[in-house]
């Protein structure tokens, strides 16, 4: 009951998902095919699941990552939406890995993937990925993955790159991680921001939207980048910007957000104050090196939910959920508007690749109308009207002439 009421809240915070499944009602795109998803297995996602399944797929959906499904929603997606659903949170490695198996067990057409594991898996037998048409990717470290496959001649289906979308990364990885990331750090804490030292890994989209959200809630905020043109942006934007082994010596709260691993080492917390707290926002838990940390000062004791503590020499530092994402295992995700632009731009990309999928490969943009469309209804959601050009000013942009 509890998860039906997390779906059904969600559901009524989506307008323009639920504008979409209006359409794939009628028109059911997806008739007779078989959808096979791997995402974080929460609310807003469940209605992008049962949104396909009325347009006619059978899906079956996993968890992406093995500390971010809601159970009570999975349950709620097997019993009153008839999706199946694999995964509960905390499972094992293992289980992870039977799960995402189980969901392509049906030869699916198309899969929907976030960070790229089952599209790795899928691409290990060409029994399972024989029919797929194409598939979407939702995220940044899944498409560099995809990339390299693409590269390596290893691609063997076409894959849609929704986490470039504009509807996509200008709100969910900016508004969308800035918002849940604090979500998730003051869930596992319940410590103020206000006057803290925060130190942010990475200013890519991610990285800008958490270092915006935490300089509004009073912290004095540090950037660390490798990129020097994102370095130059953030000291513009009135960030400090160091290296890491010195930014990390005034750190109270450290978050990265970069796709790259290794970026807190054991080494630079010998230097970290005494209470440090480490999270990662980032899709992998390797941006904390969590193994190597418990190699070096032990494994860890947990002194709350999602908070273990580590003894360095006589300091104490803490790390939540496993290094893992914070914003989903600590916190509920991205608010529920965000997914529905995010989640909107899967199911017409997958609608795209029902309808017309792609002869080659390769990793694909989402296609623009779509950007478009999404942006449309959304404005149309919140009864925002913008201007349009006249003809006069359409010629005057179009000519050299004029001007003057
Ligand atoms: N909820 C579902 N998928 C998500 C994602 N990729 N990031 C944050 N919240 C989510």
């Amino acid at each position: 009951m509890e998860g039906k009421k997390k779906i059904e809240w969600a559901m009524k915070w989506m307008p323009v998902l639920n504008d979409v499944r209006g359409e794939f009602q009628s028109k059911k795109p997806f008739k007779g095919m078989n959808v096979s998803m791997a995402l974080h297995l929460e609310a807003k996602t469940a209605v992008l699941a049962y949104t396909l399944k009325v347009g006619g797929a059978s899906v079956r959906i996993s968890g992406c990552n093995p500390l971010t499904t809601d159970d009570e929603v999975a349950k709620s997606l097997r019993d009153d939406y008839g999706v199946s659903a694999f995964g509960r949170r905390g499972m094992t490695r293992e289980e992870y890995y039977d799960n995402l198996a189980r969901t392509v067990e049906t030869e699916p057409d198309i899969i929907i993937d976030d960070g790229g594991d089952l599209t790795t898996l899928v691409l290990k037998d060409r029994e399972m990925y024989k029919n797929v048409k194409g598939g979407n990717e939702e995220t940044t470290t899944g498409v560099v993955r995809l990339k390299n496959m693409e590269k390596a001649g290893a691609l063997k289906f076409p894959m849609f790159d929704v986490n470039d979308a504009l509807m996509k990364h200008l709100f969910d990885n900016r508004y969308g991680t800035g918002q849940s990331t604090i979500d998730g750090l003051m869930t596992a804490t319940n410590l103020v921001i206000a006057g803290k030292r925060v130190v942010v890994a990475g200013y890519g989209w991610c990285g800008r939207g958490i270092a915006n959200k935490m300089r509004g809630l009073g912290a004095n905020v540090t950037v660390t980048e490798i990129d020097p043109f994102k370095s130059i942006e953030a000291h513009m934007d009135g960030f400090d910007v160091e290296e890491m082994k010195e930014a990390i010596k005034r750190a109270d709260f450290v978050i990265t957000a970069t796709g790259v691993k290794d970026i807190v080492t054991p080494e630079m917390l010998k230097h970290a104050k005494d209470g440090i707290i480490l999270a990662n926002s980032g899709h992998f838990n390797n941006e904390i090196a969590v193994d190597d940390i418990e190699k070096e000062f032990g494994r860890g004791r947990e002194v709350r939910r999602n908070v273990k503590q580590y003894s360095v020499g006589r300091k104490k530092i803490y790390v939540l959920s496993d290094g893992r994402l914070v914003n989903l295992a600590a916190g509920q995700g991205h608010p529920v508007e965000i997914m529905d632009l995010s989640f909107s731009i899967q199911a017409l990309t997958a609608e795209f690749i029902a309808k017309n999928p792609p002869k080659k490969a390769r990793v694909f943009p989402v296609p623009q109308e779509i950007d478009l469309k999404v942006a449309n209804l959304y404005l149309n959601s919140q009864g925002i009207k913008i201007d349009t050009l006249t003809k006069e000013q359409e010629r005057y942009i179009n000519s050299w002439q004029e001007g003057t």
